[in-house]
């Protein structure tokens, strides 16, 4: 069993559908053993505690620059023996500590279809804001590796749906949310648990 550690920031409905998948069996070979969240108070620790999930919480805010809080999230990481990291909803980029440590053991859901809307300063709703502004026809999700570069890693899986004329960036969200997010990131933390990702010149391939 591959241990999975979820790293948080917010209200968890990611988190949730991982704890869901895990217990109606979608998720083969793996099971989360630790949720570690960028601050204190956020839902997602409430729905990790209901499930039994131990917590840690390493507060960004605590930490005066990035190297820094990496290096704590890598020393949790070693401690928790992590086979997989899982950043669900995780609103903090990680130092190459991190990223080189764990090469091909991170996997990203990011609220579009990279490589559109993506990198730094792209994140929850800023994202959907900046898809309606362009007025794009359809968005999605990405599940992708995360490497040194932000959302620019090896795509695993990828989601789409319409955007709709009337849509608010929270409409988008949510329906991206259901469609995608919560039903292709507890797929591809199986296919990696079960070692169906290779890896091909840098490109991520479902065998
Ligand atoms: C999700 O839409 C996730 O894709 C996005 O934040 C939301 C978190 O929701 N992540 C990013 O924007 C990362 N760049 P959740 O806390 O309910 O899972």
């Amino acid at each position: 069993m591959k241990k999975i550690v979820v790293l948080v920031s917010g209200g968890g409905t990611n988190l949730q559908a991982l704890i869901d998948a895990e217990k109606s069996g979608i998720i083969k070979g793996g099971r989360i053993t630790c949720v570690i969240s960028s601050k204190d108070g956020v839902y997602a620790l409430e729905r990790a505690k209901n499930n039994d999930i131990p917590t840690r919480v390493i507060p960004r805010k605590e930490y005066s620059d990035s190297l820094s809080y990496s290096k704590a999230i890598l020393a949790a990481l070693n401690e928790e023996k992590a086979d997989l990291v899982v950043l669900a909803g995780f609103m903090t980029i990680l130092d190459e500590c991190v990223t080189k440590a764990y090469a091909y053991k991170i996997i990203n859901v990011h609220p579009a279809l990279i490589p559109s809307f993506c990198g730094e300063g792209y994140y929850g709703l800023k994202v959907h804001e900046a898809a309606l502004a362009y007025g794009v026809k359809v968005s999605g999700a990405t599940i992708h590796f995360v490497n040194e570069e932000a959302d620019a890693g090896a795509i695993i899986l990828q989601g789409v749906v319409n955007v709709e004329k009337d849509d608010t960036p929270e409409i988008l969200q949510r329906r991206i949310m259901e469609n995608v997010e919560w039903k292709l990131l507890p797929q591809a933390v199986s296919l990696f648990c079960q070692d169906r990702i290779e890896i091909i010149d840098g490109k991520a391939y479902v065998k």
